[in-house]
């Protein structure tokens, strides 16, 4: 779950302060949202996922990004130091709409106003400025949310991670869906919940399998964003509840999802994103409950990590001690490999706990006749490129 965007410089052309005053999602009027999405969807935005952030010096990641670029998958969660030749060779193609607007709306980097009316029309500026959008001053333009798209559906969210109630989508927002969506291909839901739902992307998604879509956070500000991207997107069904967990929500689900806060933070973490001392408490809490909250054919899925502590993997003995004595088909699914942390107070946490590192991993619930645990790869490459960086890095803290 990290997010090296926070640390990427705020502008390539020139490096402003960002708007003061934050997003405020319940003044995304319906007009705003239809005039946003044909801005994006005239501009086809979704192609500028192929262009990583700036930074880094990672060169020999850099074939991977090429033929991620050349694939038209997703590097904008990446850095590379040579940015401008991914921002060129999109903008050779698919001309420079989608590069302007990625800047803007990814990137978080004002853009003149002068070359920004080439893409949005005046009228079009100032109703999205009205709606608290964009931000303008004199002659440049700075958007006060994120924009990313995930297939061809928008999702705002904050660019920033200043105020402890900020709603997040990250990489690990993207990979879920995909996930999700395999896993519950073909099947038609009366009722699906999205816990932990943020901005909504995960509920939203699965809305269009849903007669019924509840999405429920404890965070308000979440369930605001959820409305304004039910709106960005012309979604109808899908409801918001306030909810601690499941304490507020009634009633059983066809499909449960949760992007848990899953990364192991001491007591008073972030509340969007620590997930217990070692990571994996609150997923538990959630397990426990989720036997009952699921009707007989529901399945969950569930993003999490999977904490090594003194050397042994701890999430499936943990979910097995939960549900065992339960009929239900456990599959694991590692995504990736997360260093031991940088800084000296969560260095000695982990110490303190033994812990030396986690995986990123999802979780698909189903009933089923036994209890079984099975692991699915997603992309094996991937993983055992981010399980060497782990190694190559505890080598040399240990030298
Ligand atoms: C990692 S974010 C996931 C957001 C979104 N589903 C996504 O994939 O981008 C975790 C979310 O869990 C929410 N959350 C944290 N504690 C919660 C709790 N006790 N009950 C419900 N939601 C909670 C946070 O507010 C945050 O929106």
């Amino acid at each position: 779950m990290t997010d090296p965007i926070e640390r990427a410089p705020l502008s390539r052309h020139d490096e402003k302060e960002a708007p003061s005053a934050r997003f405020e999602p319940a003044g995304f009027t319906h007009e705003a949202a239809s005039t946003l999405s044909s801005i994006l969807r005239n501009a086809e935005y979704e192609c500028a996922k192929r262009i990583p952030q700036s930074g880094g010096n990672r060169w020999y990641s850099e074939p991977i990004r090429l033929a991620t670029y050349a694939a038209g998958g997703v590097n904008c969660w990446k850095e590379s130091p040579c940015q401008n030749l991914y921002s060129g060779m999109l903008e050779r193609s698919k001309g420079l709409a989608p590069v302007m607007l990625f800047d803007l709306f990814f990137f978080h980097r004002s853009v003149a106003r002068d070359r920004i009316t080439q893409v949005i029309a005046e009228d079009e500026l100032k109703i999205l400025e009205e709606a608290g959008v964009l931000h303008i001053t004199g002659d440049d333009v700075a958007s006060k949310v994120r924009c990313y798209p995930v297939g061809e559906l928008y999702f705002l969210c904050d660019p920033s991670r200043d105020k402890s109630d900020f709603v997040y989508i990250g990489w690990d927002s993207d990979l879920m869906v995909d996930i999700a969506a395999k896993y519950s291909k073909g099947r038609r839901f009366s009722r699906s919940l999205d816990l932990c739902t943020g901005s909504g992307v995960q509920g939203i998604c699965l809305s269009r399998q849903a007669e019924e879509a509840i999405c429920a956070d404890i965070n308000p500000r979440a369930l605001a964003m959820v409305q304004a991207n039910a709106r960005l997107n012309k979604i109808r069904n899908v409801n918001t509840i306030h909810s601690d967990l499941f304490s507020s929500i009634p009633g059983r689900f066809d499909c449960i999802t949760a992007n848990t806060p899953y990364v192991p933070h001491p007591e008073g973490a972030q509340l969007p994103i620590g997930g217990g001392d070692i990571g994996i408490e609150f997923t538990i809490r959630l397990l426990l409950e989720l036997p009952e909250r699921l009707t007989d054919n529901g399945m969950a899925v569930i993003y999490t990590s999977d904490p090594i502590v003194h050397g042994k993997r701890r999430l499936i003995s943990r979910v097995t001690s939960e549900l065992g004595h339960l009929p239900f088909r456990i599959i694991l699914i590692p995504l990736f490999t997360n260093n031991y942390p940088m800084t000296r107070p969560m260095q000695e946490h982990y110490d303190r706990l033994g812990l030396s590192g986690y995986d990123d991993c999802i979780l698909v619930i189903e009933r089923s006749n036994k209890y079984t645990v099975e692991q699915h790869q997603n992309d094996w490459l991937h993983y055992y490129r981010t399980r060497m960086d782990a190694w190559l890095d505890w080598r040399r803290r240990a030298n």
